[in-house]
């Protein structure tokens, strides 16, 4: 199969739905780019699937350039996007532009940052200078203290104005996708149906032209997940099944075995 770029993921509008998923590793991106996952996202997610952080707040340029290359080196046909952190790119606009070049040297195809119409001149200063975007807006975890808690956005009409209009201004900035995080699924639907640009939710209903979900909780590691993700596989209880079996094994002396 021919590689995943931008300019495949716009036409796949209206075409086909794509389901997309975040890997922070080379093992777990090479299994998701075999079985045919379009985007892989290194998600700031990472911090809490795999620094073990209550947030994505504290994770760090050198956490996500490391797991980009990881990502990367092991995707062969997947659009690999890294998630810019916070604090990446919120300290003016040339230290947001050093920072997306070093994602994209460590191996991404494209960025992805959180915010609507505040950060689309910095969405225009990157498209214009060859970086992808991919923008994120509705409830976007980098802002969890002001909200007072990852709690759903656009919930009323005027919230949902916002959220609309911040996904036209992100849009219109030349992003080639949108991340719609958390919100209502009539707004999602009134969203995909005015952009032209693919629109990938997560908590945000079955409308959207793609679906996002963190791969600890696709794939049941984290026991504990939000309402709206399916677990496609319980890896938590056959990877602790098998730590326990080894252990119980060494212990007991049948492994390794004397032969
Ligand atoms: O970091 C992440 O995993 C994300 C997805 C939830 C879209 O931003």
């Amino acid at each position: 199969m021919k590689k995943w770029n931008v300019d495949r993921i716009r036409k796949s509008k209206g075409v086909e739905k794509l389901g997309c998923c975040t890997a922070y590793d080379a093992c777990f991106a090479r299994l998701a780019d075999e079985a045919g996952v379009p985007i892989i996202l290194v998600g700031d997610s990472l911090g809490m699937n795999a620094l073990g952080y209550e947030t994505t707040l504290p994770v760090e340029m050198s956490d996500t350039l490391a797991a980009v290359g990881a990502v990367a080196r092991a995707a062969k046909e997947a659009l690999v996007v890294g998630d810019m952190p916070f604090g990446s790119y919120q300290c003016g606009e040339d230290d947001a532009m050093r920072n997306a070049v070093a994602v994209i040297k460590a191996g991404a195809d494209a960025v992805k940052l959180e915010g609507g119409a505040s950060v689309a001149p910095l969405i225009r200063r990157l498209t214009t200078a060859g970086i992808p975007v991919l923008a994120h807006v509705g409830m976007t975890p980098q802002s969890v203290n002001s909200y007072g808690g990852f709690k759903k956005q656009g919930k009323t009409r005027e919230a949902a104005d916002q959220v609309l209009a911040d996904a036209k201004a992100v849009e219109a900035a030349g992003a080639f996708a949108v991340t719609l995080e958390c919100i209502p699924s009539e707004l999602a639907a009134e969203i995909t149906a005015a952009l032209k640009i693919v629109t990938v939710g997560i908590g945000a209903g079955p409308v959207c032209d793609a679906q996002w979900l963190v791969m600890h909780d696709l794939l049941g590691l984290n026991e504990k997940v939000p309402s709206f993700v399916k677990k496609y596989a319980d890896l938590a209880a056959v990877v602790r099944g098998a730590f326990a079996s080894y252990v119980r094994e060494v212990s007991a002396g049948t492994f390794p075995p004397a032969e």
